[in-house]
């Protein structure tokens, strides 16, 4: 098949070159996106005489028949159709004619890649916003079911003071709230209009950038060329937003698996949450936990991944810039996925109060507070921690809690 830029070539691409070359296995997952890009785009071109009212007619019932057939699983895609731009350019070709040909005036798959992942991470963001409010939803109702149950508090994994099992659960709210805030302020950034930058210093054509950015749903026009063909900040940022959340995830999950451990026994996650073992029979795992746990890696590496890719790029347009879609791909999969299952992990998951009440005594846990009842006594705090320190050490020699301690003892102390 004869490329759409074959013109001053006199070789096909060698065989190797074309399947090294091609981003279409995985940029068509951006079919809808590319149409609605194009739609825009000839849309612009028709208001400003540059095709036809009929031309522009014509290309708008070609893309939307295409997206029916890519839809409907009708259209194969090859490695002959390079990317999905091209991919869905010679199709139109092939259905409308020589019409078809006027759809890329005053524009390149350089600009047209960067409208496709802008408008599809945008899409993208919509529904993570939406997994993570029903994270928040699940944890505020948990909350709200263990408002006034006391357990554990640790730091360094000791027991340090008694708090509440709805205070742990408003932590990670606060963690999930923040991982929306830095996810709205991407999408704010992100969503600029690169058409009309086309290859890299726009173009000499009477187009208007404004319109197409009010059809898309743009805030603006992107301001320079040269920069909108190679910024790929807004997905740098996408993939820290979601290495962040994976992390905040991921040392819940720890928390997980730590809490239903033998030792701990603090919560019950439900069965069918959790996994057996082929050989021991009495095996209840929490998978999901460890999987949430390691599947943050991933993610990390698609932000190291895009990092590395972009550090040595000079302006504008080159092509290591295609490798910034797998990684970003594989990062909103994983990330969606994993906040949904945690939301349904936790959301079937109840704390075994009877285990934690066990605990509360160990460790003495009310320390703190009886050094903050002796302050406010007037005693001067560094006294009252020394005080009460020197109470513990009684207790530890005596093998008691600090309210066992007898009158005598206090008064010696
Ligand atoms: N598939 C390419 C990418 O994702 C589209 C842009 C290609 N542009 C070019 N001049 N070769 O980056």
């Amino acid at each position: 098949m004869a490329s759409l830029w074959g013109g001053r070539f006199e070789k096909d691409m060698d065989d190797i070159v074309k399947k090294y070359n091609a981003s279409i296995f995985f940029d068509q997952r951006m079919y809808n996106e590319d149409i609605d890009g194009s739609i825009a785009h000839v849309t612009m071109l028709g208001k400003q005489g540059i095709v036809s009212n009929e031309e522009k007619d014509q290309i708008i019932a070609g893309l939307e028949e295409i997206r029916k057939e890519i839809a409907e699983g009708k259209i194969l895609f090859t490695v002959e159709d390079e990317d999905i731009h091209m991919g869905i350019e010679s199709r139109l070709i092939d259905k409308i004619g020589d019409m078809g040909k006027k759809l890329h005036t005053s524009r390149s798959r350089n600009d047209q890649c960067q409208v496709d992942i802008r408008l599809y991470l945008r899409k993208e963001i919509y529904e993570i916003l939406n997994s993570l409010c029903y994270l928040e939803s699940v944890i505020l109702e948990k909350a709200e079911k263990y408002e006034d149950k006391i357990t554990v508090g640790f730091t360094h994994l000791q027991h340090a003071q008694p708090i509440t099992i709805g205070f742990v659960f408003m932590a990670y709210f606060q963690m999930f709230k923040r991982d929306m805030e830095r996810l709205t302020d991407t999408l704010e950034r992100l969503n600029y209009n690169p058409l009309g930058a086309c290859a890299l210093a726009g173009t000499t054509m009477p187009i208007d950038r404004h319109l197409t950015s009010e059809l898309l749903s743009f805030t603006a026009p992107t301001e320079n060329a040269m920069d909108t063909v190679s910024d790929r900040d807004y997905s740098l940022e996408f993939l820290s937003d979601a290495s962040i959340s994976m992390m905040h995830l991921s040392r819940w999950a720890e928390e997980f698996a730590w809490w239903n451990s033998s030792e701990f026994s603090y919560i019950a996650i439900d069965d069918s949450f959790c996994t057996g073992s082929s050989i021991m029979p009495q095996k209840k795992n929490p998978d999901m936990a460890e999987l949430i746990r390691g599947k943050v890696g991933r993610v990390y590496g698609d932000l190291m991944q895009l990092l590395t890719v972009m550090k040595g790029t000079p302006l504008a347009y080159n092509k290591d810039f295609q490798e910034d879609k797998e990684s970003l791909f594989d990062a909103i999969d994983t990330w969606k996925a994993t906040i949904d299952i945690f939301a349904k992990m936790l959301d079937k998951t109840e704390f075994r109060m009877d285990q934690i009440e066990k605990q509360l005594g160990k460790g003495f846990l009310n320390a703190t507070d009886i050094a903050e009842h002796f302050a406010k006594q007037g005693i001067p705090f560094r006294e009252a921690h020394a005080i009460v320190g020197h109470m513990v050490k009684a207790c530890e020699k005596k093998g008691c809690d600090l309210e066992d301690l007898t009158d005598e003892e206090l008064q010696a102390i």
